[in-house]
């Protein structure tokens, strides 16, 4: 029987010095305070001593005394620790660590002596800060993700709507650290083929691929409007029943508008007062009225909502200003008359050309078939088409360039 009890108490011993040995796990937010428990057996004349072991012994908090003990503090937790005086009496020792940084990660041993004897309980302290946000912008090289302020290093992974296959995208970077230990995401992707055939999509998630925010970009389709006629540009993405909408022009900021669906409010900016007044319902834009060139340029709509950022961009331009002027009429028209004889002489020239060619016999057709081929694919094919346009109407021939001339500069510009 005393054997058995003996055996009982060995264990029951064993049990308890198991329980407190074992770390016990505390994860706090960067920068935010938290709590390291300990508790120990309420006695009189109490001794805590807080140290952290890393390589060396270093003292985070001691106190006896009755008193707060800092003499021996380590300098890295100068003013961001203290103990819950009130609590101590009842047995309770645990730390309250402020403002806490990455380098504060690590194994804490929390070492209580009373009346009674000593204790000793450890806690292993980790850091997280998690991913805020998540931004994304059109540069020059592609489309570039980006967030800042992350601990631990985040997962970053790219995809398109619809999906390519995988490795297709060629993202550029891997996360960095900054002097204080946080991470930060700057991951560019290029363009594959037509801008407006993919919405590419970034996603930044833990290391485990738990906590995922998105982001994606899309370049619709141009649209072309006319002067004096309002325009409804579409933003094309699901809207969540939270949101906040932006609209910009050129990455011009104030905003052109803003918009809160959980308070309804919405902000114009003063220079757009007059041209913008009401988003629709599907949450397109309306330009009303629009006078002229300055309107011309790209448009972006933001949507973000919980974890997630859409963003469209669409290039607008505005034709047709000149339509109704006739003093306006006679400049296009000097410029149309020669087009149109330059196209008739180089008609006869491809006509004569041809008839040559059918002298020579089938190789030399074949030749010219070729070289004809050519042209088409380096452009010289819109000659013929902007002569037909200045034939038809003189207002349309100032038009149809105009229309060449911003898609070109959509490519090159949209960045910046
Ligand atoms: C304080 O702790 C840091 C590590 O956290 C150590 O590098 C440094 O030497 C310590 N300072 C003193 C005075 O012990
Ligand atoms: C000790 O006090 C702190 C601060 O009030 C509390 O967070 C903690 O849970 C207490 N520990 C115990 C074991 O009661
Ligand atoms: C928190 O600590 C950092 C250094 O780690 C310091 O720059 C910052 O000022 C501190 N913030 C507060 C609120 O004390
Ligand atoms: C991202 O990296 C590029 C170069 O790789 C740099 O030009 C750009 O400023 C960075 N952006 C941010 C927000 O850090
Ligand atoms: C881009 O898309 C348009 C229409 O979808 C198509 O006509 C054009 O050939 C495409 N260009 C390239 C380079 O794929
Ligand atoms: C466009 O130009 C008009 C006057 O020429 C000006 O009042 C307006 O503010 C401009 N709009 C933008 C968006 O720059």
């Amino acid at each position: 029987m005393a054997e058995t009890g003996a055996a009982v108490t060995t264990v029951l011993l064993w049990i308890l010095t198991l329980t407190e040995c074992q770390d016990t796990p505390i994860t706090c937010l960067f920068s935010e305070a938290c709590v390291l428990p300990c508790s120990f057996r309420r006695s009189g004349e109490e001794v805590i001593h807080w140290q952290t072991l890393a390589g060396q012994v270093i003292t985070v908090h001691s106190y006896y005394y009755g008193n707060d003990q800092l003499k021996h503090q380590n300098g890295t937790y100068k003013g961001r620790t203290s103990l819950f005086k009130d609590l101590i009496s009842h047995g309770n020792a645990s730390l309250l660590l402020r403002n806490t940084s990455i380098q504060d990660q690590g194994r804490y041993k929390c070492y209580t002596s009373t009346t009674l004897g000593n204790q000793e309980s450890f806690v292993s302290l980790r850091v997280e800060a998690p991913i805020k946000s998540v931004s994304m912008e059109r540069t020059s090289e592609g489309v570039t993700c980006m967030s800042q302020g992350i601990y631990p290093s985040p997962r970053v992974s790219w995809s398109t709507d619809p999906p390519t296959p995988s490795g297709t995208l060629q993202d550029s970077s891997q996360p960095t650290a900054d002097a204080q230990g946080l991470f930060s995401v700057n991951s560019t992707v290029r363009m594959l083929g037509n801008l407006s055939d993919h919405a590419y999509v970034c996603s930044v998630s833990k290391e485990d691929g738990t906590g995922e925010w998105r982001a994606s970009f899309r370049q619709q389709e141009d649209i072309h409007g006319e002067v004096g006629q309002t325009l409804a540009i579409p933003c094309p993405v699901p809207k969540p029943s939270l949101f906040t909408q932006t609209w910009t022009f050129m990455g011009q900021t104030p905003p052109i508008l803003t918009h809160n669906s959980a308070t309804s409010h919405q902000d114009i900016s003063d220079l757009w007062k007059n041209r913008v007044q009401d988003l629709l319902e599907t949450g397109s834009l309306l330009i009303q009225d629009p006078e002229g060139q300055n309107l011309t340029g790209t448009y972006t709509c933001k949507v973000s909502a919980d974890r997630t950022l859409q963003l469209v961009q669409t290039y607008v331009s505005f034709t047709g200003a000149d339509k109704h002027s006739g003093s306006d009429t006679r400049l296009p028209a000097a410029v149309a008359v020669p087009v149109v004889i330059i196209a008739l002489l180089m008609i006869v020239l491809l006509i004569v050309a041809c008839k040559k060619g059918w002298l020579r016999g089938s190789k030399c057709q074949n030749g010219q078939n070729d070289e004809n081929r050519h042209r088409e694919a380096g452009g010289d094919e819109r000659m013929p088409l902007s002569s037909m346009n200045g034939g038809r109407g003189v207002g349309t021939e100032t038009g149809g360039q105009n229309d060449e001339q911003p898609v070109n500069s959509n490519n090159g510009g949209v960045g910046t």
